[in-house]
């Protein structure tokens, strides 16, 4: 595996007016080259800042950002210029050109590279092609929808052959259905022109359905990264668990009640196993919550359970559990 992004204790402080904010704080990550990189947190968080970090749109305070091996905060300007054609970036708001048709928007990065005429208009309709919009070449963006927009972006973020494809919120002025179809023809790049992508998202949907890796950032930190499977049916972090698991307004129906919380994977899910507590054991417990979803076809939950009062039934049950292979823990309440 090639790694395309090596980050080392990246930290970024805002400056202004002689106030200081610490945007980005102490963050280390690796993104390996074909792969489909999620990085997703709260509003505010830093996500924005993180990426801009990736093409030096932001100079980092502290610590490196490599591309390739290579520390972008050393390049010379020419080198960035360079390392920058390597680098697209799509965005919510599309950033396209108004006064020009769609072929002549994705002729742009070809045209700054000084590509000539007929190989530019050759290359941006084989763009339009990959993004099904090949017929829409000699309109004006104004008359696309949003969703067509953004395929507009993609082709020509990709005209300039990029190694890595940024993705700044790209869906997240789309309506779910489009989004889904945005990131299926994403998903079709990254596997077609083995293409590395990272998309920023506050939504969880986006990266179950296409990421492999995901990194939650919260308040500036890194508070978790790895397989979009192992974080998400086993979230650690506070900030994770908040957002694999939203709002679980769960209390015990008595007071001094015992919670557990139980998660299973995809061969689990779908298995009984309350009624087979039920039925073995003759223990009951009360579910307090319970959330599952579907990553990559596989699915992956959570359950928030009330134990029976007897100390001994409560073990009863936690043994059964684990022997069914599934991880327990104890839920604090006031978690
Ligand atoms: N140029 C700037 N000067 C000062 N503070 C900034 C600047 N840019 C961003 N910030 C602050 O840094 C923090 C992180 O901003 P950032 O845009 O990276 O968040 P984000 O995670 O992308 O949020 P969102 O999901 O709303 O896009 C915010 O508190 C923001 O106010
Ligand atoms: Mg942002």
């Amino acid at each position: 595996m090639t790694k395309i992004y090596e980050l080392k204790n990246v930290s970024k402080t805002y400056r202004n007016d002689g106030k200081e904010f610490e945007a980005l704080k102490n963050i280390s990550l690796d993104v390996e080259e074909g792969e489909i990189f999620g990085i997703i947190g709260m509003s505010g968080a830093g996500k924005s800042t993180l990426v801009r970090t990736l093409n030096r749109l932001e100079d980092v305070t502290s610590g490196t950002v490599k591309f390739y091996d290579k520390d972008l905060a050393e390049l010379s300007p020419g080198e960035l210029r360079l390392v920058r054609h390597s680098i697209s970036m799509i965005f919510q708001s599309f950033n396209l050109l108004n006064q020009r048709t769609v072929l002549s928007n994705v002729e742009q990065p070809l045209r700054i590279a000084g590509v000539p005429g007929r190989k530019r208009r050759e290359t941006a309709m084989e763009m339009l092609k990959i993004v099904g919009l090949e017929e829409k070449w000699n309109v004006f963006p104004a008359r696309l929808s949003g969703g067509q927009k953004q395929r507009v972006a993609i082709a020509r973020a990709l005209a300039a052959n990029p190694n890595v494809l940024l993705c700044d919120e790209a869906t997240s002025a789309l309506d779910p259905k489009i989004t889904g179809e945005i990131l299926e023809l994403l998903k079709k790049i990254n596997v077609e022109r083995n293409l590395t992508i990272i998309i920023i998202t506050h939504e969880m949907s986006v990266v179950e359905k296409i990421c492999d890796k995901v990194a939650i950032i919260d308040n500036g930190e890194l508070a978790e990264v790895g397989g979009v499977k192992e974080v998400f049916s086993n979230p650690k972090s506070a900030a994770a668990k908040k957002l694999v698991f939203p709002s679980n307004p769960f209390a015990p129906s008595s007071e001094g009640g015992k919670l557990i919380r139980i998660v299973f994977d995809g061969t689990k899910s779908s298995e009984p196993f309350i009624a087979n507590l039920v039925e073995k054991t003759g223990k009951k417990v009360n579910i307090l919550s319970a959330n599952t979803r579907s990553v990559g076809g596989i699915g992956y939950g959570q359950m928030i359970l009330e134990l029976p009062n007897d100390i001994r039934d409560q073990e009863i049950v936690i043994d059964f559990f684990e022997a069914s292979g599934l991880s327990v823990s104890e839920v604090d309440i006031n978690e």
